[in-house]
């Protein structure tokens, strides 16, 4: 099959580059010349593992193009699909220029049927705009086509996306149309061979889906992470109650490990939008109102330990961090922890002095060059001359250390975990203090 996905950020070189990966026919358009160019060069602008090879191989094959323009874009293929992306604007709610210009973009230039499927997560009612911003264009010049739509939300995971792409869990369409049903069910033909993942559902109820699935996420890791605190004070230990929860299979074990609170590109903005979404229709969204303020508080919570470790004398401190990025596998430093973090210790006159292993540029973009921060470039030169040591994303080669060695280095002997990386007696034995998540009792050196 022909697809033209607009939009080459994440979510659309993913989808792109996966679909062309299986024989079809696919065209990425983006409205950024210079990225365009990069593509086509096999540069991706982003850190996906595995995906830059993809592009490169899917190019050479001759099944993935790249464009900036527009009419091209559009004439390439009747499948179209809308990527681009819905930041939020001042008051929390999706921001829908970008989606509904291509929706425009599109009915101006189309010059026969098309479909148009929105991939972006966008509140519900808005495949309806796109279908509206098409149609009218059509209305304007006196065309009799016909624009049909279909929702079809993305659940993939930075750092996994490719897999979560190519092996899907489930493929929600949205559809009122027994024809985009079909074309659907062709186009993911190749990802859904072993048994039918895929979902067929109303417009509507597949763009509430989206939101509701990453609230539901979000909700059971702000859930544990106020649990975390309380067995903090309760002298219990939350790694254990995490077991014996997992246990029962009405809970399990995903996304229930407590830490310093979720970032990333979704689920702040999806849980603000849905609680949007709900005022907008007269409702308080007690639950995601409550799941986004324990957030909050919990990328503080690091910091509330290292000013009651010090008694608030932080000053001229140098705190080595390893990890940055909002979560291990990800150059990704949008909402990331780390960042109220280093801030709130910049604030109090420290030094950072920090080791991610993808994120360091995207940092650099983000902060300058500072006196305060000294990005370094392997885990044991961050710490160098550090009194203590901050864990803030739990990379893989983070999880073995010397503690032995840590002790002699950091000069104030102090770990302040924000992933429960550690074993709090091992670390303890070293002669550290080890402050963690809701660790409770093991807290002590
Ligand atoms: C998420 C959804 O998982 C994905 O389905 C959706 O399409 C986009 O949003 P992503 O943002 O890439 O994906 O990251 P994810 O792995 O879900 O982690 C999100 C955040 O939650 C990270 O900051 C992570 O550290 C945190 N988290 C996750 C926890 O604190 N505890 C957990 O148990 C799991």
């Amino acid at each position: 099959m022909k697809v033209t996905i607009f939009g080459t950020g994440y979510v659309g070189l993913v989808s792109g580059t996966c679909l062309a990966d299986s024989g079809h026919q696919v065209m990425c358009m983006d409205v950024d010349a210079d990225k365009i160019s990069r593509l086509r060069q096999g540069q991706i602008p982003i850190y996906e593992p595995g995906l830059e090879a993809m592009v490169v191989e899917n190019g050479k094959l001759g099944n993935l193009h790249f464009t900036s323009d527009a009419a091209e874009a559009v004439g390439f293929a009747d499948l179209l699909f809308i990527a681009v992306g819905t930041p939020p604007d001042e008051d929390g709610s999706a921001d829908l220029k970008y989606v509904l210009a291509v929706a425009t973009e599109i009915g101006r230039l189309m010059d026969k049927n098309k479909t148009i499927v929105t991939k972006s997560t966008v509140p519900v009612g808005t495949s309806e705009k796109v279908r509206q911003a098409a149609q009218s264009q059509l209305d304007a010049r006196g065309s009799s086509l016909q624009v049909s739509i279909a929702s079809n939300p993305e659940f993939l995971k930075e750092g996994a996306a490719v897999n979560d792409f190519m092996k899907p869990d489930r493929i929600v369409v949205g559809t009122d149309s027994a024809q985009v049903r079909k074309q659907m069910v062709e186009l993911y033909a190749p990802f859904n061979r072993n048994s039918d993942r895929m979902i067929v559902m109303d417009i509507r109820a597949a763009e509430l889906t989206k939101y509701a699935a990453n609230a539901m996420l979000a909700t059971k890791i702000s859930f544990m992470n106020e649990i975390a605190n309380l067995a903090e004070l309760l002298g219990a230990d939350i790694e254990q109650v995490r077991h014996g929860i997992g246990s029962d299979p009405r809970i399990g074990y995903q996304f229930i490990y407590p830490g310093i609170g979720y970032g990333g590109s979704c689920f702040p903005k999806d849980v603000q939008a849905l609680e949007r979404t709900g005022r907008e229709h007269g409702m308080q969204m007690s639950i995601l109102q409550a799941v986004e303020s324990v957030n909050n508080l919990q990328k503080q919570r690091l910091v509330d330990l290292i000013r009651q470790h010090y008694g608030n004398e932080i000053n001229g401190k140098t705190f080595a961090i390893w990890g940055l990025s909002f979560k291990p596998k990800t150059d990704d430093m949008r909402e990331a922890p780390s960042r109220v973090i280093m801030e709130a210790l910049w604030q109090a006159g420290a030094i950072v002095q920090a080791y991610d292993p993808e994120a360091m540029q995207e940092v650099e973009r983000l902060y300058g060059q500072r006196q305060d921060l000294r990005l370094v470039g392997t885990r044991d030169a961050a710490l160098v001359g550090a009194d203590a040591l901050i864990i803030c994303t739990e990379w893989q080669h983070f999880r073995a250390a010397n503690f032995e060695r840590l002790a002699e280095t950091l000069s104030d002997k102090v770990i302040f975990d924000g992933r429960n990386v550690y074993d709090p007696d091992t670390v303890n034995e070293a002669g550290l203090t080890y402050y963690a998540i809701g660790r409770g009792a093991s807290l002590h050196s």
